[in-house]
């Protein structure tokens, strides 16, 4: 109980089908955020520097193949193996702008359709991690989408692919989500966000409890 009234940072995630901009409003949140005094850091995943995370990006660049189902833990594998330094970092009053998280793996996976690995199955590795305090949902249209410029190198990037996932992260998506229209300007975009972002740091700042899936 004594934890409950302690200030701490903010997590905001920022969630999305691919060239939405949420890179971009991520750093941009970070670099705002950190002008107003609030400490803030960018934090990615996959985290691709960690070994688990070399391992993942040998596989998003196509240069190792794997099973999915293995691919999926070693995802969800490269969140646990942050999960202490993110809890400390929020406990010390660090806000983490974080872009992509379990929701990403979620959607990933299951938009695969393959079976035994449905949505249900690829939540259960999420179990225990911490849940996030803000969520941004960049919405985009797939016309803006398809305008913003073609398709990189990597594995998941293809129209099929991009489509499943579309239809999964609508299906995952909460009450609580904030969902932003990210077919508009980069400044429009950020004027939201940052709004959105300054209300979840007061929150944890007054003592919001860190939450955890469950
Ligand atoms: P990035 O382009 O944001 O670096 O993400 C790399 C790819 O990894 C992207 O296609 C989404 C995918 N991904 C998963 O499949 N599972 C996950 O858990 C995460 C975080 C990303």
């Amino acid at each position: 109980a004594a934890a409950k009234s302690l200030s701490r940072g903010a997590f905001i995630l920022f969630e999305g089908v691919d060239r939405c901009g949420k890179t971009t409003q991520a750093s941009k949140l970070v670099e705002s955020l950190n002008q107003s005094g609030v400490a803030s850091e960018l934090w990615r995943y996959p985290d691709r520097t960690t070994t688990i995370g070399k391992m993942i990006d040998d596989y998003l660049q196509c240069k190792a193949d794997s099973d999915d189902a293995s691919m999926h833990l070693l995802f969800a594998a490269n969140r646990w193996e942050k999960k202490k330094m993110m809890e400390e970092k929020l406990r010390a009053g660090v806000t983490l702008v974080v872009d992509r998280y379990g929701y990403s793996g979620v959607a990933f996976t299951s938009a695969k359709k393959l079976p035994g690995l449905d949505q249900q199955w690829c939540k259960h590795s999420e179990t225990g991690l911490v849940k996030p305090d803000c969520l941004m949902y960049m919405e985009i249209s797939e016309d803006a989408a398809k305008k913003r410029g073609g398709f990189g190198e990597e594995r998941y990037e293809t129209t099929e692919m991009q489509k499943n996932v579309r239809e999964v992260f609508a299906d995952l998506r909460e009450d609580w989500w904030n969902v932003v229209d990210a077919d508009r300007t980069i400044e429009e975009v950020q004027k939201d966000v940052q709004t959105i972002a300054k209300d979840a740091v007061e929150r944890c700042k007054r003592g919001k409890e860190l939450e955890h899936f469950e």
